[in-house]
């Protein structure tokens, strides 16, 4: 990676984004991290700008914003993103507008906002943390959140065919679980009453089993660090006791 690569993080205040976000400063990148909570930010050493990435205006002007601290942009990491429980028949369609709004309609504002940048670049790139649930429906409780990741699937796919003659590299990260981030505390039931999700002990279970969140954040850092011409469509990554 170019030390001196200019680089916008979404969900830099916890678990995936914070992570990278860290490493990205260590590395001498030039870093801006966006979150609602930018006070969880600043101990990265990134410059921090609130966002709420559901408001599509705001994304538009933040990056203009970064992109103007940072006299540019090479790269958006796209790791803002929640997950609500519930199956259709039992989930909340507030927590379904939720899901949609920011892991899809957030996601393709930051986007559309920043690839003028990343084509001017000349040798842009755009990681969207996508999820195993990208491909597939782990189970019949967590459709909806399963559908918010088959949709960035589909727009890092179109997004590659898009953006692919004007040197911008668009690449999906597909995880399983990683360990030691806010995602893992989400609510087990759509409301009180109806069925949970998953129990503590299937809780327990997978974070025994889950990826590391440093190792994963390495994987990240590797594919900006790729040179120009080489582009990872889509990387699916679990620990090995997770693999299917
Ligand atoms: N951890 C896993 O096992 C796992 C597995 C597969 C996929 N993923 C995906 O990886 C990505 C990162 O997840 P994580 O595990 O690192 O979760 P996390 O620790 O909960 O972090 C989520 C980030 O998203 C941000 N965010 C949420 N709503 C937002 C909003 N409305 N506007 C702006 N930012 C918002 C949060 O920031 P604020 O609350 O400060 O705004 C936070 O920084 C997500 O897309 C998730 O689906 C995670």
């Amino acid at each position: 990676m170019d030390s001196q690569q200019r680089v916008l993080v979404t969900g830099a205040s916890s678990g995936i984004g914070r992570a990278t976000t860290q490493r990205l400063v260590e590395q001498g990148a030039k870093v801006v991290g966006v979150a609602r909570r930018t006070e969880k930010i600043l101990a990265t050493g990134a410059l921090a700008l609130r966002l709420d990435v559901t408001d599509s205006d705001a994304c538009g002007q933040v990056v203009d914003t970064a992109a103007r601290e940072l006299g540019g942009l090479d790269a958006v990491v796209n790791a803002a993103g929640l997950t609500r429980p519930g199956s259709v028949r039992h989930g909340n369609p507030a927590d379904w507008a939720e899901m949609f709004a920011v892991n899809v309609t957030g996601l393709l504002a930051i986007c559309q906002a920043a690839i003028p940048y990343l084509v001017r670049s000349g040798h842009g790139q755009i990681i969207n943390i996508s999820s195993m649930s990208g491909h597939r429906v782990l189970s019949p409780r967590n459709t909806v959140y399963a559908a918010t990741k088959h949709a960035v699937e589909a727009i890092s796919k179109g997004l590659r065919k898009e953006l692919r003659d004007e040197g911008v590299r668009v690449t999906s990260v597909a995880p399983g679980y990683v360990r030691d981030t806010e995602i893992h505390h989400s609510p087990a039931s759509p409301r009180p009453g109806f069925p949970a999700v998953s129990t503590q002990a299937d809780r327990d279970a997978a974070a025994a089993t889950g990826l590391g969140l440093a190792e994963f954040t390495d994987l990240i850092i590797s594919i900006l660090q790729l040179p120009a011409g080489v582009q990872v469509q889509r990387l699916e990554v679990t620990s090995d006791l997770q693999a299917e």
